[in-house]
């Protein structure tokens, strides 16, 4: 059935973009894309939160826009989003969009990413973008639909190079297993299986999510087990756990996902914001996981845990 859009369009100071970001995924938004005011000519540039690093050009403008999208008629998350960008002087104007104008404006902001970590990497690429595979180049597919998880944000980046990391480093025992907690597209679990784990699961508590992850599984031709479990009732345990949702939710669930990491095994936490580091490490250092490395990117953290051998 074809679904109708409200657009929104935020503008506000660049130094809280990172956390009116983080208000408009939280409100249900599949992603946030960024028009940048260049100050020089007046113009607004166009272009994506989720392209690679390394191609975003240094922005001073002290003005950010944030387009982002919601179903239309979802009336309470609209007025709960607008209440909180206030707070942090955030405006909105939103606009009507019908299906078909929804996709063709989404699919132009996505563009491949590619993770790097010591002369290895991943790209991630939309199925509608052609690019010819590298020798040894590791390729993901994704159609991102709805859910979470195109490559290029700051917090799923830093999780692919966290897996990249631990994997390229032998810090794991081979053929390892992952349990990727809030799966979103299933970019993680896939970029898992590639890299040679030879069991993935994911979780989340959004079935739209769960539906677009088993769409893009066999797109990449690879085995994940998919559950809309709660992280309690999800058995076995795992070398890697990766979580990528807000800090909240995290320290929530530092418990459970503890029991999920075999000993020895590693965790990743990443969706935090820099200022809440120190928080999220004293909550899961308290529970006897030793922060192994981290990475950072404009406000974000990504945390890695080791679980002692027993
Ligand atoms: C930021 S996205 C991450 C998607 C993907 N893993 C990535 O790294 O790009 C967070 C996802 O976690 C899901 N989520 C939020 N809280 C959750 C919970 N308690 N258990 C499972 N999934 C959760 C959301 O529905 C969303 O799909």
């Amino acid at each position: 059935m074809a679904q109708d859009w409200i657009e929104i369009r935020a503008t506000g100071p660049g130094e809280s973009k990172d956390l009116a970001s983080s208000l408009l995924i939280a409100s249900g938004s599949p992603g946030v894309q960024e028009e940048t005011v260049d100050s020089v000519a007046g113009k607004l540039v166009s272009h994506s939160l989720w392209e690679e690093e390394t191609q975003e050009e240094e922005d001073t403008s002290p003005v950010r826009v944030l387009k982002a999208y919601l179903p239309a008629g979802d009336e309470a998350a609209l007025g709960t989003v607008k209440t909180n960008l206030s707070r942090i002087g955030w405006a909105l104007e939103t606009s009507f969009l019908k299906d078909t104008d929804w996709s063709e404006k989404w699919k132009k902001g996505l563009k491949p990413i590619k993770v790097k970590y010591r002369g290895f990497s991943v790209t991630v690429k939309p199925t509608w973008h052609k690019l010819k595979r590298s020798p040894g180049e590791i390729l993901i597919d994704i159609d991102p639909g709805m859910a979470f998880g195109t490559g290029g944000h700051a917090t799923t980046k830093m999780c692919l190079k966290s897996i990249l990391r631990l994997v390229k480093s032998a810090l794991l025992p081979k053929g390892p297993s992952i349990l990727d907690v809030g799966t979103g597209t299933g970019v993680l679990a896939i970029a898992a299986v590639k890299l040679g784990f030879k069991k993935a699961a994911g979780t989340d508590i959004d079935k739209v999510a769960l539906k677009v992850a088993r769409k893009n599984a066999s797109l990449n031709k690879t085995k994940l087990s998919l559950s809309a479990k709660d992280l309690s009732g999800v058995p076995g345990k795992y070398d890697l756990v990766a979580a990528n949702i807000l800090a909240g939710e995290l320290t929530r669930l530092s418990r459970s996902l503890n029991d999920r990491i075999k000993p020895g095994g590693f965790l990743i936490l990443s969706g935090i914001l820099d200022s809440e580091q120190t928080a999220i490490e004293a909550a899961f250092s308290a529970i006897g996981l030793q922060k192994a490395f981290s990475f950072k990117e404009k406000e974000w953290v990504a945390l890695v845990f080791g679980k002692p051998a027993r």
